[in-house]
């Protein structure tokens, strides 16, 4: 850990002469961190954190995020600045290396991951164990958790290189595999990848191409496709990187880990969102229902959440909510979709929500997910494909935070501690006694 300590912060057990000093740690931006390691040594105590929101589990510098300011850096570069200028593969190697790469370093990465975006043959038949309406997440899940049976030759976490061409061949294949995944779902032939499309460009041709006749990437499509794989490329600590982290402390190897991500990143309060509010809005049916709708949100016993709203770490606007606002009008105005009943919900709900005080008052505010899934549906990617896109994206993210960890010498198994409420100490008694 970086050893910027200045001062600490001191804990003391009431009605003892006993305390604990933790020392400060300083950030280069944002909150400092009290280091609690030597706290249960001096007083005996753990901490109680559930859902480690107030929790530190690691350091890092990869992204930072500004809960209260709307700020996403990734490598600290403003989120907006790479959305703008940068794109997917170029801002995947900022993310793996900590700099962007200058021409030549960026060459030869784009080659690097080209080369490794087939997979084995065999593969293909993992898929023929699946229902065609099996969820594309649960196939994701599955054959990238199998990945490892096939590169026994590069297992070894420890070994620099080896972590690198696992980190290629995640970033290189998860695209493939979840193309894969959506052909076999609608029956169709897999797509091979090319070597002559860039990163996004290839994905929608494995989505969308069939063996029947050429087809061409719309680039405005692929454009709108490499800026939504931008945006959802890392996020700091998020759960599923959590998930991804702490899989890897074990050392598990690196595609055990990934698909620990992916399972994790499929729940409905985290990636499963995008798909959950094309249901919801979809549900609410016209505009004329959103009050109806907010109103059941606000009643705590309906157990309804309007989905794509709130997040744990921003109590202002997600930066990434904005651009992908602005992107859906792009790609609405450029694919000349005029009224899109969906889009017109969305922003009809938004300014409602932000005007009603539950939302007000709870900081509660449109997330990553609440327009991404009308860019999607618009761009033709079925709901279902939603959370996999979130995972395409994210792949990089779970591999720079894990490469992070491995390379990280304070890192040590995860093992977080509980307080224990249960029945204490007791004898056992025959069943004719009880
Ligand atoms: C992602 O962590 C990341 O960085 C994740 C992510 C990433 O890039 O990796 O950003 C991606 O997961 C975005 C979030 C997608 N999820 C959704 O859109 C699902 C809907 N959102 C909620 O489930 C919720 O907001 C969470 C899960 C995102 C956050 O949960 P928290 O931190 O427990 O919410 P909170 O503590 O801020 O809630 C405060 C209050 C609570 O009510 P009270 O107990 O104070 O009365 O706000 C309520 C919550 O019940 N609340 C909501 C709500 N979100 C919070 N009420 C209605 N609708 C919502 N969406």
């Amino acid at each position: 850990m970086s050893d910027a300590s200045k001062g600490s912060v001191t804990l003391t057990l009431d009605g003892t002469n006993r305390s604990s000093s933790a020392p400060l740690v300083q950030a280069s931006v944002g909150p400092a961190v009290a280091d609690i390691r030597k706290l249960y040594a001096d007083l005996g105590i753990f901490t109680f954190d559930p859902g480690f929101g107030m929790t530190a589990a690691c350091e890092s510098k990869i992204t930072y995020i500004d809960g209260d300011q709307g700020i996403l850096l990734y490598r600290g570069y403003p989120i907006e600045q790479l959305a703008e200028n940068s794109d997917f593969t170029e801002v995947s190697y900022l993310l793996l290396n900590g700099e962007l790469p200058n021409k030549k370093q960026l060459a030869q990465f784009t080659q690097d991951v080209t080369m490794h975006t087939m997979v084995h043959e065999q593969i293909r038949r993992f898929f023929d164990g699946f229902r065609r309406d099996a969820h594309p997440m649960a196939i994701l899940c599955g054959v990238v958790g199998a990945l490892s049976a096939f590169y026994h030759d590069a297992l070894d976490i420890n070994d620099p290189r080896q972590r690198e061409i696992s980190a290629f061949r995640l970033i290189a294949k998860v695209p493939t595999i979840a193309a894969m995944a959506y052909k076999y779902s609608v029956g169709q032939p897999f797509v091979y990848p090319r070597n002559d499309l860039n990163y996004a460009e290839n994905f929608l041709y494995m989505l969308n191409a069939v063996p029947a006749e050429d087809y061409k990437v719309n680039p405005i499509l692929a454009r709108a496709m490499d800026r939504i794989l931008v945006l959802h490329a890392d996020h700091e600590q998020n759960a599923s990187t959590s998930t991804v982290r702490l899989a890897g402390s074990t050392g598990a190897n690196p595609y055990a880990c990934i698909a620990a991500g992916i399972a994790a990143l499929w729940g409905p309060a985290h990636g499963g969102a995008n798909e959950a509010v094309l249901k919801m809005l979809e549900e609410i049916g016209s505009p004329e229902n959103i009050p109806a709708f907010i109103e059941k949100v606000k009643d705590k016993n309906s157990h309804v959440k309007l989905m794509g709203f709130g997040h744990r770490v921003y109590k202002n606007f997600d930066p990434r909510a904005k651009i992908m606002k602005e992107t859906c009008h792009e790609v609405l105005a450029e694919l000349g979709i005029k009224d899109e009943p969906l889009l017109d919900m969305a922003m009809e709900m938004e300014r409602i929500a932000l005007e009603d005080e539950y939302f007000v008052s709870r900081k509660l505010y449109p997330n990553v997910d609440f327009y991404s899934g009308i860019i999607l549906k618009a761009m033709g990617i079925p709901t279902s494909m939603f959370t996999v896109l979130f995972a395409v994206a994210r792949t990089v993210g779970w591999v720079s935070q894990w490469k992070e960890m491995i390379e990280d010498p304070a890192q040590r198994i995860g093992r977080p501690r509980q307080v224990y409420t249960g029945a204490t100490n007791r004898d056992y008694t025959p069943v004719e006694k009880r």
